[in-house]
This record gives structure tokens, C-alpha cells and sequence, in this order.
């Protein structure tokens, strides 16, 4: 059964594990400030009792919504769960009023590019050498 909660402190090294997985990066500290800070924006997918995948988005303080992280493991990619995800953390910020939602990608990464416009976001900018290792961003928009 696949359900579509928030964030849990028992999901924590799931969460992590995912976080290597897909990113080869592995950063407890952001997380757990998550949790504390805006846990209304920490959402994660369970698959028969296993987290498969988690979105993290907060509030700016210009008050557009940003979304810092998605991830689903790569065995259950292109099962909808990602884009489940996203909708739930779309409707998160739908409540409070939001009315923009905005996101980096890399520029390597061209199916996450793909898959946020097929969920309505566009492309506003690029951010040359955004990432430590030199790579360039897209800066994508959601107008809600
Ligand atoms: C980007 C990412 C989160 C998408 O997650 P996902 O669970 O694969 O997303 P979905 O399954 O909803 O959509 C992916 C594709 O599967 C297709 N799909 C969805 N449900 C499907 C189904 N039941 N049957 C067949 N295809 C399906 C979608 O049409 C979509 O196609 P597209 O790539 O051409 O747009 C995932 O690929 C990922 O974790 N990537 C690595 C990390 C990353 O890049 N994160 C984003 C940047 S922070």
C-alpha cells in the first residue's frame, strides 16, 4: 500500500539513506533543521511499511514556496510516487496562501527538468556554477 504522510522522527535514517542513495550526499544536520523548523513541509512516501521517498520544501521569507529536496529510490522511480509527492507539498503550500513555488535543478539533470514541467513549472533563470562542484541550475517557477 502506498501512502503519502509527513515526516516522522523514526523516518530519520530512511530518509538519510535515501538521501545517499540518490545523491551521494549525506547531510543529517538540514533534515533534523527541517523537522524543527517547518515539519509541515516534510513529507515522505511508504510503500507495504518502507520509506521510498521524501520532499522537503519551506517557507522563503519573501513567502514563495521553495522546494529544497525530492528523492525517490531508484527501484520505485516512474511509479508516480515523485509526482505524488510534489502534489501533496504543492497543496501544503496551497493552504497557506502561497502563490508561487520555486526550485533549483541541475543542469545535468534532465529528467527531474522534464518531470517538473509536466507538473506545470517553467524555467526562469540560470545560476552558472550554482553547486559546490560547479555545475549550473535552472531556477524553475510554479504560479498557483
Ligand atoms: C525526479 C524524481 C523525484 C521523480 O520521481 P518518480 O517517482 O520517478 O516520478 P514519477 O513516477 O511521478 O514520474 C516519473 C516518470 O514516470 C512516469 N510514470 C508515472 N507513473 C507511471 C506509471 N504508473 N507507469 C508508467 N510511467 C509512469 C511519468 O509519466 C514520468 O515521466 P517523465 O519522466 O517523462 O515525466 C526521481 O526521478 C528522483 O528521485 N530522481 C533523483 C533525484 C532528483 O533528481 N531529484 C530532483 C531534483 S532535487
Amino acid at each position: 500500500m502506498n501512502i503519502i504522510r509527513k515526516f516522522e522522527p523514526p523516518d530519520f535514517p530512511s530518509v538519510i539513506s535515501i538521501e545517499k542513495q540518490v545523491f551521494n550526499e549525506h547531510d543529517p544536520f538540514f533534515y533534523m533543521q527541517f523537522y524543527e523548523t517547518c515539519s509541515d513541509g516534510f513529507i515522505v512516501a511508504q510503500v507495504n511499511g518502507f520509506i521510498v521517498g521524501f520532499i522537503v520544501g519551506f517557507l522563503t521569507p519573501d513567502v514563495k514556496g521553495r522546494i529544497f529536496s525530492l528523492a525517490v529510490l531508484p527501484a520505485y522511480q516512474n511509479r508516480g510516487i515523485g509526482s505524488s509527492l510534489l502534489k501533496e507539498i504543492i497543496e501544503v503550500f496551497r493552504e497557506i496562501k502561497v502563490t508561487e513555488i520555486i526550485l533549483e535543478v541541475r543542469q545535468g539533470n534532465v529528467k527531474a527538468k522534464r518531470f517538473y514541467e509536466r507538473h506545470g513549472f517553467i524555467t526562469t533563470d540560470v545560476m552558472e556554477k550554482y553547486y559546490n562542484d560547479g555545475e549550473s541550475a535552472y531556477l524553475m517557477r510554479l504560479e498557483m
